[in-house]
């Protein structure tokens, strides 16, 4: 199949971007991709790749703008139940960590997702990643986290294998038992107030299980990642410390979550340890901006937590490109802080509050993003060999993406070579 005639055909190529390289789009007017059985076998311009492949089917792309699919990589999004009143109390004054103390955010969710069948779940999930889908990502890494005992936290991975495995948006996944403390670990939730007793379980029994069972579960699939909430309220630098290094000593590749409302030095230590990716960096200070700029760890930034929390600080974009980081995008997608799916809102964030051009939030939210997964080998760009994932948007220039927000762009998804049509937040296959 040859998708031709973009006004604008946006390939990333070149790798992951760093610092003040972020926003090389690689613009080709008059655009081409060659697609066959799943890839991409060539990219250029319409008239010379008409010429190369006579007589391709086609799918005309006249008037629109071609890009590769969003990678979105960090989401919560397998949970149960939901957190609309919560919402409201922090409207009415509550604060976030203030609710988790006490014993709901997200130990509310993990109530919920606790008493969840395995096929609630998955029936909960899918039209979120349908959304999602909808939207423009053709990959989003998935994080468990809302079960904080061992079977709910097997559970929640084997549903989100089964969802990566039924498709069509591809799953990059996350073991995040080190989400919370565990209820059973806290006086709020009734049980002893000992963290590090918790710490100690997801070290020693929950993170060897998980690589046990993923390797009779996912035999063919790569480890997955782990990650920790490196937060006051939360787990402790050395006790996220701990988490990372048994998950590295067992061969996980890892991630964390820093710097989201307190400074406690999680990006360093990700550095150092050689960690995918940082993620959330609102906090963050220069010296582990330094650090990060230093590293081939992703700083991903998540503009919709501030957003929707309304809280009026944001990643320092601007700061982690001056130090020469890899910056990326993502939604976030939660039940407590943020649930939105659409990369394209994050992208209108990330243009308003942490002063990216549209060029640059395109670039951090595909073959940045995809990097942050440690996937932009096959994803994240338009280029030769690589897996055909790419958007048609209904729009004739790329600066439409970050200029307008709260509707969906899409027109066409091309998910490993397959067409799915957009009707507004509906697909069908061509
Ligand atoms: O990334 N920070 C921890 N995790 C999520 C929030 C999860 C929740 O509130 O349920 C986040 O913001
Ligand atoms: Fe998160």
């Amino acid at each position: 199949m040859l998708i031709h005639s973009a006004t604008q055909l946006l390939t990333l190529s070149g790798g992951p971007q760093r610092g003040g390289a972020l926003g090389s789009l690689g613009i080709i007017e008059n655009g081409a991709v060659l697609v066959r059985d799943e890839k991409i076998v060539s990219v250029g311009r319409t008239d010379e790749l008409r010429a190369a492949y006579p007589g391709e089917p086609g799918l005309d792309a006249t008037g629109c703008m071609v890009m590769p699919g969003f990678v979105d990589p960090h989401t919560h999004v397998i949970w149960g139940g939901d957190r609309a009143r919560e919402f409201e109390m922090r409207l009415e004054g509550a604060k976030y960590l203030d609710i988790l103390a006490a014993g709901g955010g997200i130990i509310s969710t993990v109530r919920a997702t606790r008493t969840a069948s395995i096929e609630a779940l998955i029936a909960q999930t899918r039209p979120r990643l349908l959304r999602m889908f909808a939207t423009g990502t053709t990959t989003a890494e998935a994080k468990s986290g809302y079960g904080l005992q061992t079977a709910t936290e097997l559970r929640l991975l084997k549903a989100l294998l089964a969802l990566d495995d039924e498709g069509p948006m591809d799953l990059a996944i996350t073991f995040l038992g080190a989400h919370a403390i565990a209820p059973e670990y806290t006086l709020a939730g009734g049980g002893q107030d000992d963290p590090q007793g918790y710490t100690d379980l997801v070290c020693e029994t929950m993170l060897p299980i998980v690589r046990q069972w993923w390797e009779t579960h996912a035999p063919r699939l790569p480890l997955p990642f782990v990650d920790v909430f490196c937060e006051n309220k939360a787990f402790t630098l050395e006790q996220s410390r701990q988490v990372l290094t048994v998950a590295c000593s067992l061969g996980f590749p890892v991630k964390i979550h820093a710097d989201e409302f307190d400074n406690l030095g999680g990006a360093s230590m990700a550095v150092e340890l050689g960690a995918a990716s940082a993620d959330h960096l609102v906090k963050t200070s220069d010296a582990d901006i330094a650090a990060l700029g230093k590293s081939d760890t992703v700083a991903v930034s998540l503009p919709c937590t501030p957003f929707g929390l309304a809280e009026p600080e944001y990643t320092p974009a601007q700061k982690i490109l001056d130090a020469d980081g890899i910056l990326a995008l993502a939604t976030d997608c939660n039940p407590g802080t943020a649930w939105n799916e659409s990369m394209q809102f994050v992208i209108a964030l990330a243009c308003r509050y942490m002063g990216l051009t549209p060029a640059q939030a395109i670039a951090a939210s595909t073959i940045n993003s995809a990097h942050a997964i440690r996937r932009a080998d096959k994803i994240g760009s338009l280029e030769e060999g690589k897996q055909a994932d790419l958007l048609v948007m209904s729009v004739p220039d790329y600066r439409h993406l970050g200029y307008r927000f709260g509707t969906n762009l899409v027109k066409q998804v091309i998910k490993r070579g397959r067409v799915y049509s957009v009707d507004v937040g509906y697909y069908r296959t061509a």
